[in-house]
């Protein structure tokens, strides 16, 4: 097997943690993988165009992350190789620890309360009512999910789209363009926890952010290609949107120059709300190794044609 990481840290974690629990695995570190024949299994991040294609022998191609987007982005990837990706539950509750600070910061107006106090200025802002909070989840995945349930659990009215409609308690669930402007229609946050597709990409444009009710808040883990810049920062100007905050972006790191920056109603986060660890999916890699060569399909596998 191969790993391909341009992180070092990354890639020296990730050796550890597999060679503990098999101490007999051979893994290359790319781009120094030959013979590549030798290559059954390909643990990647975004991986370089054309690369995997090369591997006659390759059983699997699996992702360093929990999204695929850096893996299906290759126009020659090979038909007929699985691709799996990470669940892993240490980043779905991180996720989720960062998605309920973030909205409660809003719903509890910390930036108000920091503001008045670089002031020394006393003020009295009432906590908003919780049960008439309405959140709007994009995305009811495997991190989409975590995070409305215990949004759910504190008493806000949550709601979620997806592809296709889940059975959550206690959380309304919406599929389809009709039910993203039900949707957007209802959300006084919008939580962008989606895969990015061609489906997605660009999901947080002008039309869509005016269907949020005025004042609403955006939150985007998902991708940066889900937002259309421009159109956010209008929205924020205008006050159509209150505040964003914002982990991923088209380009990362994110340029100096970029007017998220220096924005007063927006919040960057340089992409660390939530990584995958290797201490964590080791195991299932480890496991899905033991599957390939066994010749039995491997667990968490991407559905190419849906794009996740
Ligand atoms: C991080 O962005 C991931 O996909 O795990």
């Amino acid at each position: 097997m191969f790993i391909k990481s341009d992180d070092h840290e990354t890639v020296r974690e990730w050796i550890s943690e597999l060679s503990v629990l098999q101490t007999d695995l051979e893994i290359r570190v790319w781009p120094n993988v030959d013979p590549i024949e030798d290559i059954d299994f390909a643990l990647v991040w975004d991986p370089r165009l054309g690369d995997l294609a090369r591997y006659p022998n390759l059983k699997c191609i699996g992702s360093l992350g929990a999204g695929v987007d850096h893996i299906l982005k290759d126009p020659g990837l090979p038909e007929g190789v699985p691709i799996v990706r990470l669940v892993d539950q240490q980043l779905i509750r991180a996720m989720s620890e960062f998605v309920l600070l973030h909205v409660l910061r809003y719903h509890r107006q910390q930036p108000q309360f920091e503001a008045a106090q670089r002031e020394s200025r006393w003020i009295t802002l009432p906590p908003p009512n919780t049960g008439e909070t309405r959140l709007g989840f994009l995305g009811l995945g495997e991190l989409g999910r975590d995070a409305a349930i215990k949004f759910r659990a504190l008493g806000f009215d949550v709601a979620g789209w997806s592809r296709r409609l889940k059975q959550i308690d206690g959380i309304s669930s919406y599929s389809g363009q009709d039910g993203l402007a039900a949707l957007l229609e209802r959300s006084h946050y919008l939580i962008c926890l989606l895969p990015l597709t061609a489906e997605t990409r660009g999901i947080i444009n002008r039309r869509n952010l005016a269907l949020l009710p005025t004042g609403a808040f955006v939150i985007n883990c998902g991708r940066g290609g889900h937002v259309v810049d421009e159109d956010l920062l209008s929205a924020l100007d205008s006050g159509h949107v209150a505040g964003a905050t914002l982990d991923v972006f088209h380009v990362e790191p994110l340029s100096s120059s970029h007017p998220y920056w220096r924005h007063p109603r927006v919040t960057v986060i340089p992409h660390a709300s939530s990584l995958t660890s290797a201490r964590s999916g080791a195991p299932q890699m480890i496991e899905n190794i033991r599957r390939v060569r066994a010749g039995e399909a491997p667990m968490n596998q991407v559905n190419r044609q849906a794009g996740y």
